[in-house]
């Protein structure tokens, strides 16, 4: 029978044969794969782990230092870069959702590179890939799609040379978040949400701007922070909010306003292949509205996405 304490025993035991002396660079994301990936890495060959965790600008709310500060305290040797200028000049004047998504992978694999040729004689790559990944070789999103499209223009960036490390390859999600339990990671890190790679850029409809970005932030993390307060975070697979690049009229006092609209999106999935609209409790969806319009400027109307997936997706881009 599988236990996450023998599959822990085993492949730290594997990782330090294996690795003996060498030294590991890994991209932590903030998301649950790569953070049980590192921990574990950790364990079997400490500070010649060494972690990058790119701010791209495009994070939720005050997650960069949050996510941070919790890995900080978890003793991983991690270094944060913030690079969110860098995205932000990549993304502007770009409006297609793939040119976007590929400035963005772009953007990424150049910050890391730097970040990963400070590191003398790095040996190998760690990854947080998990058993879905290995088998779902062909996807249309995803880093791995920006990456391969991006050995077709330069050749590989040297990280991409190194060894890969991956301990969760044979894992599902599920398993992967009883590891993290048993290995005592955060519950704010192994019951997070699932947030894409290219953030809150494929959340703002159009053109992304620093402004936009503040303000999607705002309005995100009242809904998210209104989730969780009100006991439905955990029954949803994956939530936020999106920046419509619409402006309605309202009224404030006796002003008429022109603002932006935005969409609250909330879905139940096994994988994210299909999925259904939540029916969150109405009373739930008037807080949440009124404190995103009472309190973020520059937005009037909030409207909630009922699309189910298919032949909806669930991001918008
Ligand atoms: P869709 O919108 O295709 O999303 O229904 C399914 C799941 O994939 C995530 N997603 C992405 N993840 N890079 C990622 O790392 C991407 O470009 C990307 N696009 C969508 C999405 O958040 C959902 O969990």
């Amino acid at each position: 029978e599988w236990t996450s304490e023998s599959f822990i025993e085993t492949t730290i035991a594997g990782l330090k044969e294996k690795l003996g002396d060498d030294k590991v660079v890994l991209g932590l994301s903030g998301g649950v794969d790569s953070s049980v990936a590192a921990v574990l890495l950790h364990q079997a060959i400490g500070k010649n782990l060494y972690c990058i965790f790119v701010d791209n600008g495009l994070l939720r709310k005050d997650e960069f230092e949050s996510v941070l500060d919790s890995y900080k305290h978890m003793g991983l040797n991690v270094r944060g870069i913030d690079a969110k200028q860098r995205f932000y000049d990549a993304l502007a004047g770009l409006t297609d959702p793939e040119k976007k998504r590929k400035a963005i992978g772009r953007v990424f694999i150049e910050v890391f590179d730097d970040a990963a040729h400070e590191v003398q004689d790095v040996k190998w790559l760690g990854q947080g890939t998990i058993y879905p990944d290995v088998i779902e070789s062909v996807s249309v999103k995803g880093p791995s799609a920006t990456i391969k499209s991006h050995h077709n223009v330069g050749g590989l960036p040297d990280f991409m040379k190194l060894k890969v490390v991956e301990p969760l390859n044979t894992l599902f999600k599920d398993e992967v978040r009883r590891v993290g339990r048993t290995l005592g990671i955060d519950d704010n890190i192994l019951g997070r949400h699932p947030f894409p790679g290219p953030g809150l850029a494929i959340r703002i409809l159009g053109e992304v701007t620093p402004e936009k970005v503040a303000i999607l932030q705002q309005a995100d993390a009242i809904y998210i922070n209104n989730l969780r307060q009100g006991g439905v975070y955990d029954k949803v697979w994956q939530a936020g909010a999106i920046y419509l690049p619409v402006q309605s009229v309202g009224v404030m006092g006796d002003e008429r306003t022109y603002e932006n609209v935005v969409c609250l999106r909330a879905v139940e999935s096994l994988d994210g292949m299909t999925a259904d609209w939540c029916h969150l409790p109405y009373e739930l969806l008037a807080k949440i509205s009124n404190e995103i319009i009472n309190n973020v400027k520059g937005i009037n109307r909030v409207v909630y996405d009922i699309s189910s997936k298919p032949p909806a997706t669930i991001e918008w881009e």
